[in-house]
This record gives C-alpha cells, sequence and structure tokens, in this order.
C-alpha cells in the first residue's frame, strides 16, 4: 500500500490509496451495499427459476422403468442362459459351469482381439454370471448360444449366424470378423436372485 503526502497540511494524517477519501463515503458504501444485495437477490431468483427447469428434465418414473430393468436370476441353472430384453436390445444372462470358467481363465491375453479377462467382464465374486447384450459387434445380428440346443460356435460361447463371428464362454471375440467382444451392460446385484440392468 502507497501514501501521497499532503504538502499543505503537514499535520494532515496522509491519505491512503484504496481509503475512502470521498466526503460522501458513507453514502457510497451505502450503494454499494444495495447494489450486492440486488445482485444477491438476482442469483437467488435464477437459482429458483433454474431448479424447476433441472426437474423437468429429470425423466419421469415411467421413463425410468423403461431405462432399468430387474431379473429373476435364479431359475437359471449352471450351463443354462436366458435371454431378456433391456433398451429394445436382446440380453444374454450366463450361468457358467466351472469348465467354462477356466476355459475362459486359461487363455492367454495375447491371444485376444479384444482383450479382457473374465473377472474384468464379470462382479467380484459372481465370475459364474455372465451378463452381456445379444448383439454381435460386426453387424448386429443375434448371435445363437444362449438358447438351449442352439449352435455355441467353436469356442464354446455364442455364434453369430449372419457372418460367423464365434465368441468363446466370456463372450469374448475369438474368431470371425467381429471387432470386440459382446458388450457388457451396466448392471448390479439387488440381492443373489436379482440383477438390475442399467
Ligand atoms: S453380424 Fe455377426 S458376424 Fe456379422
Amino acid at each position: 500500500m502507497s501514501t501521497i503526502t499532503n504538502a499543505e497540511d503537514p499535520n494532515q494524517r496522509p491519505a491512503v490509496i484504496g481509503e475512502e477519501t470521498d466526503p460522501h463515503g458513507e453514502g457510497v458504501r451505502r450503494r454499494d451495499f444495495i447494489n450486492i444485495a440486488a445482485v444477491s437477490f438476482a442469483g437467488v431468483g435464477a437459482v429458483a427459476t433454474v431448479i424447476p427447469l433441472i426437474n423437468q428434465m429429470n425423466p419421469s418414473a415411467d421413463v425410468l422403468a423403461l431405462a432399468q430393468i430387474e431379473v429373476d436370476i435364479s431359475k437359471i441353472a449352471t450351463g443354462s442362459a436366458i435371454k431378456t430384453v433391456w433398451r429394445k436390445q436382446p440380453v444374454f444372462i450366463r450361468n457358467l459351469t466351472a469348465k467354462e470358467i477356466a476355459e475362459a481363465d486359461a487363455v492367454p491375453l495375447s491371444a485376444l482381439r479384444d482383450p479382457q479377462t473374465l473377472e474384468e467382464r464379470t462382479k467380484p465374486g459372481k465370475k459364474n454370471w455372465l451378463i452381456t447384450l445379444g448383439v454381435c459387434t460386426h453387424l448386429g445380428c443375434v448371435p445363437l448360444g444362449a438358447g438351449a440346443g442352439e449352435n455355441k460356435g467353436p469356442y464354446g460361447g455364442y455364434f453369430c449366424p449372419c457372418h460367423g463371428s464365434q465368441y468363446d464362454t466370456a463372450a469374448r471375440i475369438r474368431g470371425g470378423p467381429a471387432p470386440k467382444n459382446l458388450v457388457v451392460p451396466e448392471y448390479a446385484f439387488k440381492s443373489d436372485t436379482t440383477v438390475q440392468i442399467g
């Protein structure tokens, strides 16, 4: 902070730059306060207007219900799978056998086109539950292998009848033109027997 010396009156205290020197300083301060108060009220008004807008943009309960589904998996026996539908897309939920898990674990990542372990594609402690979209990553056909007696392809997972893509027991791409593994959607276990997808 710097000072200015008043040469005419040596007894007068030097003025400090930044200090209020306006004889009507009180008025200025009062005006500042009124301005700040007005801006603050404008801010509150803006927030009050924005909150209903944001609430309006939130999805309604029926839209949310379509975005998430709950599936009872208690009837899916080891070694079998079911097909369900989520957001208009087929979803495969498969209960892997110990042998299928071991087969998936035995594959080195270096042998995979889209390297991922079975652990990375399942939930901790639930390695037997493989949940993927039933949509081939080549051109979007529905692969075979989730239904009883369907062709699972040479790697024991899924086989796409459109152009022959082959997926293994972790639904990872192993042969044919598809570039990627079957997609694992967002999901969570609500209990040991209920899965929420979405
Ligand atoms: S769409 Fe599946 S192999 Fe082409």
